[in-house]
């Protein structure tokens, strides 16, 4: 129960009857109600709880000035603690989510990137944007029957000969979707990195072996490709390469590529035609608008900062 009220205070209460009220309305909704959080909320709490960081300071006024207590079941009991908010295992997940994008390898300018926010109306022409709306489509199709895709090994296969046209960016915004809705592992693999890090594995002494790396790149439940056959690999390249690639077949793990050679045209740069069969297999292939988003977007960055130098 609540502490008797000091002598002080109950000789000013007398002189003061607005003041007796007030304190006498406090003791009694703490007297029904001891509990309460004193973490001041914020918006940033989902449920405008706590301050955003998923835990609430509690006290409970009933014990104030009490010693804390054990009691019959061996729970501490005390007169003020912390515990967590509802928005605390929304918060450790986002954590999860975050990290995950975050070891992903995903470039950082598109860890943000979403199905929704491609912007079908950049592209000029009624055909491209056709194209658009229709690899859009597919992105959001896929991501929602992904359960199903996974089941059979297949992943997508974006293609535009032009650069510029928006692969990699639909590709990391499908592997963002998948990692925020189910939860997957993902790394992002330059085509042309992998030799520069297995290559780095020889000449000094990094902890990572090239089959750690290869192990990865085989192993993880999502990959994505970036740039397949942009430029011709080593012949060891193209059997680490082919490595992975039949790993994960066989395995039906789900891989997007992105690539300025259609599937068709692999043989061009791959010239063992095992590597193609099997990208075939393993992605459906999606057209890309033959049009340059970089392109207009540098044009309109430079249109405004040569204001700024020449106007
Ligand atoms: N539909 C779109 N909506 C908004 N921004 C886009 C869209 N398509 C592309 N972009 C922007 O255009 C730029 C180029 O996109 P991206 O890097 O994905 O092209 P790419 O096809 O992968 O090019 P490359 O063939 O050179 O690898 C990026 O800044 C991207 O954000
Ligand atoms: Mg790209
Ligand atoms: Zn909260």
């Amino acid at each position: 129960m609540l502490e008797p009220i000091s002598k002080v205070i109950q000789d000013m209460m007398k002189d003061n009857p607005v003041l007796a009220k007030r304190m006498n309305d406090v003791r009694e909704s703490l007297a029904s109600n001891p509990i309460e959080i004193l973490t001041t909320p914020s918006d940033d709490c989902p449920y405008q709880k706590c301050d955003g960081k998923g835990w609430l300071w509690i006290k409970d006024w009933s014990r104030q000035n009490k010693k804390d207590e054990i009691d019959e079941d061996g729970k501490l009991i005390r007169a003020e603690w912390w515990e967590h908010c509802k928005c605390y295992e929304q918060l450790i997940k986002q954590r999860e989510i975050d990290k995950k994008l975050d070891l992903s390898g995903i470039p950082p300018i598109f860890s943000n990137a979403t199905v929704h926010s491609y912007d079908v109306g950049k592209y000029k022409t009624q055909d491209n944007r056709d194209t658009a709306t229709i690899a859009k489509k597919a992105a959001a199709k896929f991501i929602e029957n992904y359960p199903a895709m996974k089941e059979h090994g297949k992943g997508l296969y974006l293609y535009s000969e032009i650069k510029g046209s928006g692969k990699t960016r639909l590709a990391s915004s499908i592997a963002n979707a998948l990692v925020k809705m189910y939860d997957v592992d993902i790394a992002f693999l330059k085509a042309n990195d992998l030799l520069s890090q297995i290559k780095k594995t020889f000449n000094n002494d990094s902890d990572t072996t090239e089959s750690e790396i290869v192990r990865m790149f085989r192993e993880v439940e999502v990959l994505i490709v970036d740039d397949l056959a942009v430029e011709k690999p080593t012949d060891f390249a193209e059997r680490i390469f082919y490595d992975i690639t039949d790993y994960r077949l066989e395995h039906k793990k789900t891989t997007l590529f992105t690539s300025n050679k259609t599937i068709e045209n692999l043989g061009d740069i791959y010239k063992d035609g095992r590597l193609k069969s099997r990208v075939k297999k393993m992605s459906i292939e999606i057209y890309m608008p033959e049009e340059s988003i970089r392109d207009q977007e540098a044009e309109s960055e430079n249109a405004e900062l040569e204001g700024l130098l020449f106007g």
